[in-house]
């Protein structure tokens, strides 16, 4: 696990956003995992920008989403459909039907869960998955607790995650209580992981992640075993971190 430490939010994104553009260019039909959340909007406006000043072209690009609120039209704009068009999509050149989020509309969760699986195997797996982290150590929904074995599921989204993102909701009661998600198993299998963090809230969970032992209770820490993990963090996220990781 490599970690990269800058000095902010921007110079993070920038940092991201690099490694993402250079695997478009060397494959321009790659498998990209596209995370949602604030922590990797910069990211996301880098690519736009490569994409309209130098052309970035993502025409080949194949994505998948981490996860999904179920319950959510991706109409709704909390969705993370409607999240993932109106902050990346609709300004790159990605062809739709090469888009994969799941489905928090489907009548038969699990069939779809393992059709989304399949999906991603079909396609010779993710290159690249861009990760966020919550505050509790969580990767796209694996709360505290997930198996790190896990596969696509279901699962109910604990009382600390639903009070972060209630801000983006009327109010807490409105956050959805589950949610689809990309199990542990399958972020570990994507051939490159970039995790993102920046700000003190998330210094705790980034000191699990980078310098504790490997547990379910910080569902992150697994990303220690991943031979080409990149963890980028900005001064804030690294606050609590022991080691010299200068390079
Ligand atoms: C979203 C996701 C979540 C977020 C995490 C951090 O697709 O996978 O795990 O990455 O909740 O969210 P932010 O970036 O809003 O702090």
């Amino acid at each position: 696990m490599l970690v990269i430490i800058k000095k902010d939010y921007e110079e993070i994104s920038f940092e991201g956003a690099k490694l993402v553009a250079s695997l478009i260019r060397k494959k321009p039909d790659c498998v990209l995992g596209f995370a949602t959340g604030s922590t990797p909007l910069g990211l996301y406006k880098h690519l736009i920008r490569m994409h309209k000043d130098e052309g970035l072209d993502f025409s080949k690009v194949i994505s998948f989403n981490l996860d999904e609120y179920v319950g959510l039209p991706p109409s709704h704009n909390q969705s993370y459909h409607f999240f993932m068009w109106e902050n990346l999509f609709k300004h790159i050149n990605i062809n739709p039907s090469n888009i994969h989020i799941p489905m928090g509309m489907a009548e038969d969760i699990e069939s779809f869960c393992e059709w989304y699986e399949a999906k991603i195997v079909s396609y010779g797996g993710i290159d690249l998955q861009i990760l966020g982290i919550g505050s509790n150590g969580h990767i796209a929904f694996n709360e505290p607790g997930s198996s790190l074995g896990s596969r696509t599921r279901i699962k109910t989204l604990k009382e600390k995650t639903r009070n972060d993102n209630a801000r983006f909701f009327k109010n807490f009661e409105e956050v959805p209580k589950f949610a689809i998600t990309m199990g542990v198993g399958t972020i570990m299998e994507a051939k490159r992981l970039i995790l993102l963090a920046n700000g003190k809230s998330k210094a705790e969970a980034i000191k699990a992640t980078v310098e504790g032992p490997i547990m379910a209770k910080y569902p992150a820490t697994i990303v220690q075993l991943h031979q080409y993990a990149t963890v980028i963090v900005d001064k804030e996220a690294a606050g609590l971190l022991e080691g010299d990781y200068s390079t």
